[in-house]
Formats: C-alpha cells, sequence, structure tokens
C-alpha cells in the first residue's frame, strides 16, 4: 500500500470521524471512546481549522493513493508551563491499513514536528490489553513510566493504563 503522511485539512474532518468511529467501534476496545462517542464531523472540522492557527497542537493523516484516510494521529503540548516541553500522543490506523508502517510514519511526523515545536518528549497511554500498540510503541522507542490504575472512564468501567513515552533528541 502507497501512502503519505500530511498535515490534517478541515477537508478530512468526515473521514477522519468515520475513521475514529469504526476504531472507537471495534470489540477490543482500543480507545477512550466507545462506539459512538467520538466528536462529530462538524467538531472534528471546527477544531482541524483552529490548529491552522495554533502552533502547539497538530494532526497528522496518511492518505492512501486512492485518498482514503487510513490512520490520524494527534499530538499536543502540555498546557501547564512547566511542563510544556511534554506533548502528548493519540493515534489510530485503519483496520484494513494495519501492519504495513502506517502508524511508525505517523509517529515519526510526530518527533518531527515536536522537535521544530522544542518539544523534549512525547507521551501517550496505551491500555494494556493492546499489544500491537505496545509492540509498535516500544519498536519505535518509547518506555514504559508507569501504571495508572483505573486512571480512564470508559464505557461506565475504570480502566488501568500504561504511560509511555519518548525522549526526542
Ligand atoms: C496500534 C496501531 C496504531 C499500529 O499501527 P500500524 O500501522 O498497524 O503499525 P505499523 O505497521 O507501523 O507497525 C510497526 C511495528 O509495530 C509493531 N506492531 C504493530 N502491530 C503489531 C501487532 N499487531 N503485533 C505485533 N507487533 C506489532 C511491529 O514491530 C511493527 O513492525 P513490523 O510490521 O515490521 O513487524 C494500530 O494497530 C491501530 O490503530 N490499532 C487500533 C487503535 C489503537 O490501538 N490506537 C493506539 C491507542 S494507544
Amino acid at each position: 500500500m502507497d501512502f503519505v503522511i500530511r498535515r490534517s485539512d478541515p477537508a478530512d474532518a468526515e473521514q477522519l470521524t468515520r475513521l475514529a468511529d469504526s476504531v472507537s467501534a471495534e470489540p477490543e476496545g482500543w480507545l477512550i471512546s466507545i462506539a459512538g462517542e467520538w466528536r462529530s464531523a462538524g467538531d472534528e472540522r471546527r477544531f482541524l481549522k483552529a490548529l491552522r492557527r495554533y502552533p502547539h497542537a497538530a494532526v497528522f493523516v496518511a492518505e492512501r493513493e486512492d485518498g482514503t484516510l487510513v490512520g490520524r494521529l494527534s499530538v499536543g503540548r502540555d498546557p501547564h508551563p512547566a511542563s510544556a516541553h511534554v506533548a502528548d500522543v493519540g493515534l489510530m490506523v485503519a483496520l484494513d491499513a494495519r501492519r504495513q508502517g502506517v502508524g511508525r510514519a505517523l509517529l515519526q511526523a510526530a518527533v518531527e514536528w515536536a522537535r521544530e515545536a522544542d518539544i523534549r518528549k512525547l507521551e501517550l497511554h496505551v491500555f494494556p490489553w493492546n499489544e500491537a500498540a505496545i509492540a509498535l510503541y516500544e519498536a519505535f522507542g518509547f518506555e514504559r513510566e508507569g501504571f495508572r490504575k483505573g486512571h480512564y472512564r470508559r464505557g461506565g468501567e475504570f480502566v488501568d493504563a500504561i504511560l509511555m513515552a519518548y525522549a526526542i533528541e
């Protein structure tokens, strides 16, 4: 599969919402959002539009040759002044596009963006049962920094998460 990584555009909102809805609906529960909880296409469009003028966060997409968006990565600087050198990452890849290097390429884009933005550390939370994501992050160079008990409320229950981080050289 050929794909390119690029910054998102507000016109991506509908496709990105569909992607997030379908990943949220996967029964394994990879994301904090459950089926139907992801933001609407209108909210996503407004968010992507606001990002154009906001230097502290970015969304990258992976676009397949036929124009289909098969991956979305968000990265945003921590709002606290004492941890403004840290940015949080969120990532998803379409089910039929996995294991073809999309996730790794999106993470690489996040690292490049972070370096330009004087960010020294990327962090993320991953559910302990998400072996694919943990394998990707460890292969990429993320390290486990902690285990957060009952940290997220997901579909009416409180679930644990692993905190991982990557040092920007
Ligand atoms: C986790 C996820 C983003 C990985 O994206 P991807 O595009 O499939 O990952 P890549 O193809 O770039 O994988 C790179 C490396 O990560 C590791 N990896 C990825 N998926 C793996 C899997 N299912 N099992 C074992 N290792 C895996 C491998 O080392 C892989 O390299 P290889 O294919 O050369 O062996 C994707 O599975 C996904 O979107 N899952 C659902 C949403 C989600 O879990 N998001 C993350 C929430 S924290």
